[in-house]
């Protein structure tokens, strides 16, 4: 990664969704830069297109315009293949729900996002082993998803996310799904964690205390980025 660019760029980006009652413009030009070490939050009405954002700058959905910079490279030049490399190596999603495999452990779904980077087993078994001791996961390593408390499987899905040593952190409201002490006390790890690896970061939280964790607050106005 070249030392000018930032991490994560979106320049312009705009998404529309095609419904029954026409055309609903979402994203209409938004500008983000999100710095190396940067840890922003996203906070912003339901439904102004906080997900939808996150989803373009994860490079899990293209924008219908504009464009999505990581490390200084454009992901609309990329092929499909590119752009998976990107989102496995560079880029670590953490969904509002975890979305970990039920028929997986834990450690098997922080294993496996490293296998598919080429990691070898006996490595990725080690890493997904600290990083779950990490996060207070020790003993529970061999648990489905099915029997962890929600505050744990978020936990998971927080390693898995940092599996393959991400640049950049993309978090859906990584929280908003646990009671409030233990959103708190997860949204801590989280932060230590991106802040220990000087990861660049982009949260989605609705929680104003939390947001105020952060280095600073981003928002969305009429489809674009201001300052919060
Ligand atoms: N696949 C889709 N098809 C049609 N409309 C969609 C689609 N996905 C999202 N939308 C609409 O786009 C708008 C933005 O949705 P988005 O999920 O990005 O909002 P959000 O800010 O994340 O909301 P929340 O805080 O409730 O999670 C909403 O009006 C939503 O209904
Ligand atoms: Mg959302």
């Amino acid at each position: 990664m070249s030392e000018t660019e930032a991490p994560l760029r979106l320049a312009g980006v705009e998404r529309r969704y095609r419904t029954e009652a026409g055309e609903l413009p979402v994203l209409r030009g938004a500008d983000l830069v999100l710095a190396a070490g940067e840890i922003v939050a996203l906070v912003a009405p339901s439904g102004t297109g906080k997900s939808t954002l996150l989803h373009l700058a994860g490079l899990l959905e293209r924008p219908d315009g504009g464009e999505v910079f990581v490390a200084g490279r454009a992901a609309g030049t990329l092929s499909d293949a590119g752009r998976t490399a990107i989102r496995r190596g560079t880029i670590g999603f953490v969904y509002q729900f975890h979305h970990l495999l039920p028929e997986f452990t834990a450690e098997e779904n922080v294993v496996l996002p490293q296998l598919a980077a080429g990691v070898a087993r006996g490595a990725a078994r080690d890493r997904a082993r600290a990083l779950l001791a990490g996060f207070g996961l020790r003993g529970r390593e061999h648990h489905a998803p099915g029997r962890l408390s929600g505050g744990e499987q978020q936990r998971v899905a927080i390693a898995r996310a940092l599996a393959n040593r991400p640049r950049i952190l993309l978090a859906d409201e990584p929280t908003g799904n646990l009671d409030v002490g233990t959103a708190g006390l997860v949204f801590e790890e989280l932060l230590a964690a991106v802040r220990g690896q000087g990861l660049a970061a982009l949260i989605a939280t609705h929680n104003p205390e939390l947001a105020a964790r952060m280095d600073r607050t981003v928002t969305l106005r009429d489809g674009r980025v201001v300052e919060g």
